[in-house]
């Protein structure tokens, strides 16, 4: 799946980005620093298909995402993206393992016992997210998006909770899946080395995408 995103512009008090386009290929990974409000996160929102910009378009594979049915974009969300959020959104009466299963549940493909043990989640999947660390509850909700296999990952912080060899195993989990599944890889990132490991790396300042 291609993903192509032409002349974005969003502001909410106050303009955020203008005019910005890029275009990702399969297997492709990019990255987007810059500093706190300057509008990473509701940049991967729009390219996400959860938030529609003030000017310019989202294009799934050539596929406005503006102009498909209701069930379409249903599909695409349920069966292409996957999101890791900055906050990640896990149901707190599920555990664990039920917060992961929803994804599978969902798509119908098993879930894998390799992806938990690389996670390190495998011995907390009882419990619920209010009694593991934010650490261990940002690496099941990265268990639950990637286990739905996506097309194309939209990762916010994925690694902002994690110290630092659980940031290195998490970032090498999502690198091999992007490679072995021919998947995108969208991040935002606050760390200059995270995001230089990515094809493509940039700033969002002064409303414009700056390449890093
Ligand atoms: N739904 C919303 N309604 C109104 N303002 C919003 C909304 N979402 C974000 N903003 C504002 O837009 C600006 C950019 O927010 P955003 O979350 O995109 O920044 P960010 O670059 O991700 O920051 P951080 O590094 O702190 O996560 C902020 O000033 C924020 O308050
Ligand atoms: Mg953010």
């Amino acid at each position: 799946m291609y993903l192509n995103v032409k002349n974005l512009s969003h502001s909410f008090d106050y303009p955020l980005f203008n005019d910005v386009s890029f275009e990702l290929s399969p297997g492709s990974s990019m990255a987007v620093t810059g500093i706190s409000g300057s509008g990473k996160s509701t940049l991967l929102h729009i390219c996400s298909t959860l938030l529609k910009p003030n000017g310019g378009e989202v294009f799934f594979d050539n596929k406005s995402l503006y102009r498909l049915s209701a069930n379409e974009l249903i599909n695409i969300r349920r069966n292409d993206v996957g999101i890791i959020f900055q906050s990640h959104f896990l149901f707190k009466g599920f555990s664990a393992f039920e917060n992961i299963e929803l994804s599978s549940v969902l798509t119908g493909l098993p879930l894998e016992d390799r992806l938990l043990k690389r996670l390190g989640i495998s011995h907390i999947l009882k419990q619920k997210p209010g009694d593991i660390s934010g650490g261990q509850q940002q690496r099941v909700s990265i268990a639950r998006v990637l286990s739905k296999r996506p097309k194309i990952i939209f990762a916010d912080e994925p690694t902002g909770n994690l110290d630092a060899e659980t940031a290195a195993e998490v970032t090498e989990l999502l690198f091999d899946y992007i490679r072995s599944n021919n998947a995108i890889l969208f991040l935002v990132t606050h760390d200059l080395n995270l995001a230089k490991c990515c094809d493509e790396a940039y700033k969002l300042e002064n409303l414009v995408l700056k390449m890093l």
